[in-house]
């Protein structure tokens, strides 16, 4: 179905239909400001940061296969179910987003960052 792990104090933003999502295609979305991509592994949706921590290329852009995210610039490939950095060229993991799907609508929550004065 999806994760649907989150703070209960923080408000989940509707950001897709389901529909939308398919296996092959991830799909990029903008929530504030803050650019995420969406996966779906099985019938499970993940929220990834869409940014790749190399340089600046979106991951939604990238190619999608068993499991695997890997970088349209350079070839960095990251676990989409952890996050997990699998190729040096990635430099880190990528921050992992709770995502519901609650009536076919695809929701996930974002942190608030707090900006200093
Ligand atoms: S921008 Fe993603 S690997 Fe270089």
């Amino acid at each position: 179905m999806s994760t649907p792990l989150g703070d209960p104090a923080l408000t989940w933003h509707e950001v897709a239909s389901r529909d939308q999502l398919d296996p092959d295609f991830p799909v990029g979305v903008d929530v504030n400001g803050r650019k995420l991509g969406l996966f779906l592994l099985g019938d499970e949706v993940h929220a990834l940061e869409d940014v790749c921590p190399h340089a600046y290329a979106l991951l939604s852009q990238g190619f999608q296969e068993d499991g695997v995210i890997e970088c349209p610039l350079h070839a960095a490939r990251f676990d989409i179910a952890s996050g997990k950095c699998l190729a040096e060229i990635g430099q880190r993991d990528l921050q992992c987003f709770p995502v519901r799907v609650l009536e076919g609508r695809v929701q996930v929550q974002i942190p608030i960052v707090e900006i200093a004065a």
